[in-house]
């Protein structure tokens, strides 16, 4: 079980400000956490904190994110947008296209579900959890972190997440490859600069037309689950505000804000 080569990352980065400050450690309570406190004293625009394994890794809608060490990538980075806090949901977007980007270099066939997984196949790789710390109506600054499944094995998944295993999977089950972990984190750090950079500078439309391009869900049927209610309808797209559009059997289009959505 080797720990995260600090050097090996670093020398592969062509980035200006992302990971140029950057933590790495063997263990963490979860690196949002953490990149939340060095961003809350301040720490640059670009910084990257990275662990081995998280005792508190955390999923989106409070679940738990399984981080065992040795194997996966967690990553957080902390972003200084000038942004409105409305536009949150297109950082997440940035971040999926170039997880997707990273993971078709590391020869991943991917796709990208809404609103932040990455599949490969049919099951969940990797996840974004964004968070973020407002001021007024403008973000004070956002933590985008991500959750690969690496090199985790069969055995390692069906131990570490019991019966939800069987919606998991890692990129070297997938692939059949190993995936170097160093290489990896490099190659999304610089897919997350580009990819920011460009939305910075041209705005939503050229990134809701790079995800959707990369999106599983485009014009299957699909079901939505949000608490104890289940929307259907085929997957059109998302719009400005980032939320997904189903049109329904009747064929009036329903925007849905937040839920889990599965193909029927
Ligand atoms: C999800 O799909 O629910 C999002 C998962 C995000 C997990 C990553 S691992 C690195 C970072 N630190 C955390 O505690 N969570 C994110």
């Amino acid at each position: 079980m080797s720990l995260l080569d600090r050097r090996a990352i670093s020398e592969r980065l062509d980035t200006e400000s992302f990971g140029r400050t950057m933590y790495v450690f063997s263990e963490v309570g979860s690196t949002n956490e953490a990149a939340n406190e060095l961003a809350s004293n301040g720490a640059p625009h670009g910084t990257v904190v990275i662990a081995d394994s998280q005792t508190r890794g955390r999923g989106r809608m409070g679940r738990k994110w399984l981080s065992p060490p040795g194997c996966n990538l967690y990553i957080s980075v902390i972003l200084r947008p000038a942004l409105p806090a409305r536009d949150a949901p297109f950082i997440t977007f940035v971040a999926s296209i170039a997880l997707h980007e990273a993971a078709t270099g590391a020869g991943v066939k991917a796709s990208i579900k809404w609103p932040n997984d990455l599949l490969a196949g049919v099951k969940k790789a990797a996840g974004v959890l964004t968070e973020m710390e407002v001021e007024g109506e403008k973000a004070k600054y956002m933590v985008v972190g991500i959750g690969v499944n690496l090199n985790m094995t069969d055995k390692m998944l069906a131990a570490e997440l019991g019966e939800v295993a069987s919606e998991a999977t890692s990129f070297l089950v997938a692939s059949g490859r190993e995936v170097d972990r160093e290489a990896f984190a490099a190659s999304l750090i610089n897919q997350l600069e580009k990819r920011y950079t460009e939305f910075m500078s041209a705005g939503k439309g050229p990134i809701i037309q790079q995800w959707t391009k990369r999106c599983g869900l485009i014009g299957r049927q699909v079901e939505v689950c949000e608490g104890d209610s289940v929307t259907r309808g085929v997957a059109e797209g998302i719009n400005e505000a980032g939320h997904l559009l189903l049109r329904k059997t009747g064929g009036e289009v329903e925007e849905i804000v937040t839920g889990d959505v599965a193909i029927v």
